[in-house]
């Protein structure tokens, strides 16, 4: 039995824009999903995942028979679990059969990576259990297959980071590379959760539409690109506040591509009144996360922020994909 960890991410800014080319910074976050992988004599994979977490994360069963699944209580997720262990089967050309557990801290379809991370641990743990060391940048490319598999569409930026871990800088058409910050990465992020969810691949398919109907949603999407290209800087220079400004007018953009939400709206400006540098959207929208740069007083913000969430976590940058 081979056991892996990898981590949730946060959007600084970028996401969307990323899916066309426009570059984004992002941060592992020290919340992970941990994927064990054995293989088993059974005819089918099993696949298990619980939530034991308090969060609320759906229960996922499945037992899947090499042409059929059988799946138990409720399936969000499952198909990227699917499909990630048949990818990494495949990269080792291994026939085995597998038995999969889960266990996430993270929630679903919240701007968290959650579907990145399950992907990434899924990929490394399965593969090492088959007898091969696969590199962290390897593990990416397999993640970002599985994610435009089961999306439809997918930019590297979340299975990308789960994998190296870090703040990294995402420009699909051009790099993907970690940043240097040392200053950055030790600075605590709030994130408020509504307790809601979006599909991602309905989300991006929603910024699809309007940015085909409208010249001006496609230029929204490439201001996003240049105010990111303005971030990067600010954040490899530890620059809190322009970092906070910057994202501020990231959330305005999102906003108007159509993604945000009145509890969305509502979890930004309790962290903001409560002195964050800045606070937006992280991920897909439609429901989740925000994320707020909190300054100098991360516990004043978190428990301002935690008025208008449901729940409240106070992050750092974490390290990538691991061995358990
Ligand atoms: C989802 O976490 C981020 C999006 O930009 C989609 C993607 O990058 O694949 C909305």
């Amino acid at each position: 039995m081979e056991t892996s960890s990898a981590p949730g991410k946060v959007f600084l800014f970028g996401e969307h824009a990323v899916v066309y080319g426009e570059p984004a910074v992002v941060c592992a976050i020290d919340r992970r999903v941990t994927v064990a992988a054995g293989t088993t004599d059974n005819t089918r994979d099993s696949i298990h995942a619980d939530a034991d977490t308090g969060l609320p994360v759906s229960e996922i069963r499945a037992e899947y028979d090499g042409e059929r699944t059988i799946l138990t209580g409720e399936t969000d997720g499952f198909e990227y679990i699917e499909t990630a262990v048949d990818r990494a089967r495949e990269e080792v050309e291994s026939d085995a059969r597998l038995e999969i557990e889960i266990e996430s801290e993270l929630p679903i379809g919240a701007g968290l990576g959650s579907s990145a991370a399950v992907v990434v641990a899924t990929v490394d743990a399965v593969t090492r259990e088959l007898g091969v060391e696969l590199d962290p940048e390897r593990i990416a490319e397999i993640g970002h297959e599985v994610e435009k598999e089961v999306q439809g569409a997918a930019s590297p930026a979340d299975t990308f980071t789960s994998a190296v871990g870090g703040v990294t800088y995402v420009e699909p058409d051009d790099e993907l590379r970690s940043l240097d910050t040392e200053e950055f990465s030790e600075t605590e992020l709030v994130v408020g959760y509504d307790g809601d969810s979006a599909p991602t691949g309905e989300m991006v398919e929603g910024v699809r539409r309007l940015r085909e109907e409208s010249d001006v949603a496609a230029r929204v999407v490439e201001s996003i690109g240049d105010l990111t290209r303005e971030g990067v800087d600010a954040v490899k220079r530890g620059d809190i506040e322009e970092t906070g400004d910057l994202m501020n007018l990231n959330h305005g953009l999102l906003e108007a591509l159509g993604v945000g939400s009145s509890s969305l709206s509502r979890m930004v400006w309790a962290a903001r009144d409560s002195g964050a540098e800045g606070a937006k959207i992280t991920g897909a929208g439609g429901g989740g996360c925000v994320v707020a740069v909190p300054g100098d007083d991360p516990e004043t913000v978190a428990a301002g922020t935690e008025i208008e969430s449901e729940r409240v976590f106070e992050v750092t940058v974490s390290d990538g994909v691991r061995r358990e």
